[in-house]
């Protein structure tokens, strides 16, 4: 078992009208909040207009449309810009996993003198940040409870994942209700998501018995439940379930003891969002299947086994390497069974940038250290599969 040295210091705040203790919650910070929010999915489910009752006396900036795949140019750098300005002392992200991942970038580039972009791409470490309260909307990405944020760069083709334990959001509001109007679509990336945040986990040299369970758990957990709410959007339970499933996710608490794993399917698939600004859950549920067939081997074998046997309750009396088949024909049907668009294909991508991305990810991601290690050779040919 290997060494760590782990702090989670979000708190969580998790159940039906939980938004309620969002004005003592905001008390703490100072009267000056950045309101950050996307596309207008909060003013259709009424939670706009809850947030702004509720902090009436504050003094609230607002910066809107934050996008999917959140940019740097503008969303991070207009941000950064209304902070300075109006001596903000605390953000308030309202959305899905790119408006809190575009508000940690604003949280360390408000406290930075030079270009926030320094912070993201580990030019520069964050010496601060401004606080930042969440009331996560869209279960997925587990952004609500860890120090990592995803930005984009779209003239040079970057996704950059960076952390920094200055990100933890301080308060995470976690209400199921939110969650309820979440397209199908984005329900089932949402599963996708945090399927492979446990996945990418799993598949690792060494791990503790422990740690198996809770990912073996956590899979199960994320099939039966992501599939009731997308059967019963309203289905308080499962809703319930899979959001606190997806926000443990992504933290590292899954792996507490493991060997580092590169998360290599996050790697890939962040070149696809990159180039192409695809639904990074989408992306992930294309690439698994095939990086688990390329990694499939006499080293990697009884890993798979494992996970045919205990997450999708194949028959462990066959032979391993029918196991181990099974177990990837399963992960694909069931993402095809959530009508996951399974091939790059079908979300418009074609074969005349998988050199570029191949070699971008080689270059950019370090995968020579992941569990099992890729070349750009690999790569290629993982996209190549998914085409
Ligand atoms: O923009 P609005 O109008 O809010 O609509 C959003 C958006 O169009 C909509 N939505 C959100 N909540 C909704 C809703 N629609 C109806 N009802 C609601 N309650 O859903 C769309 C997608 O939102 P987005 O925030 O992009 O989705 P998600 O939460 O999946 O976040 C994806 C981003 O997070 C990054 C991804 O790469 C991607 O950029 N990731 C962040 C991680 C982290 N911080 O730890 C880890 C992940 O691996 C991931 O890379
Ligand atoms: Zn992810």
């Amino acid at each position: 078992m290997q060494n760590f040295d782990y702090m989670t210091p979000t708190r969580l705040i998790f159940g039906r009208e939980s938004i309620v203790k969002l004005p003592s919650v905001m008390s703490q910070f100072g009267k000056k909040i950045l309101l950050a929010y996307g596309g207008g999915s909060i003013k259709k489910i009424g939670l706009y207009d809850r947030v702004i009752k509720l902090l009436e006396g504050y003094d609230i900036v607002e910066l809107s449309g934050i996008q999917p795949n959140p940019k740097y140019d503008p969303s991070v750098l207009d941000g950064v810009r209304l902070c300075k300005e109006h001596n903000i002392d605390v953000i308030l992200a309202v959305g899905g996993g790119s408006v809190l991942d575009c508000s940690k970038a604003i949280a360390a580039g408000a406290k930075y003198d030079g270009d926030p972009w320094d912070l993201i791409s580990y030019k520069a470490k964050a010496q601060a940040a401004l606080p930042i309260v969440d009331i996560i909307t869209l279960a997925a990405t587990g952004s609500e409870y860890d120090c990592g944020g995803v930005i984009s760069r779209t003239e040079t083709n970057d996704k950059i994942g960076y952390m920094d334990p200055h990100l933890f959001p301080a308060v995470s509001i976690l209400d199921p209700v939110y969650t309820f109007s979440v397209s199908k679509k984005q329900t089932a990336a949402g599963i996708a998501d945090a399927m492979n945040h446990t996945m990418e986990q799993y598949f690792a040299a060494d791990t503790t018995l422990l740690n198996d369970g809770f990912c073996e758990s956590m899979l199960r957990s994320l099939m039966i439940n992501g599939r009731k709410c997308l059967d019963n959007p309203e289905d308080y339970n499962a809703r319930a379930e899979m959001m606190l499933d997806c926000t443990y996710g992504c933290n590292g608490i899954l792996s507490l003891g493991n060997s580092p794993s590169g998360w290599p399917c996050h790697a890939i698939e962040h070149a696809l969002s990159a180039y192409y600004d695809i639904t990074h859950g989408e992306g992930l549920a294309i690439i698994t299947p095939r990086w688990m067939r390329h990694i499939l081997s006499e080293k990697t074998i009884d890993r798979f086994v494992k996970y045919g046997i205990n997450v999708f309750g194949i028959d462990a009396s066959l032979p391993k390497q029918e196991i181990a088949q099974k177990a990837i024909d399963a992960t694909y049907k069931f993402f095809e069974s959530i009508n996951i668009p399974m091939h790059l294909r079908d979300v418009g991508i074609d074969d005349s940038r998988i050199d570029e991305m191949a070699h971008h990810v080689a270059v950019n991601e370090g995968l020579d250290k992941a569990y099992v290690p890729l070349t750009e050779q690999d790569i290629r040919e993982i996209l190549v599969a998914s085409l």
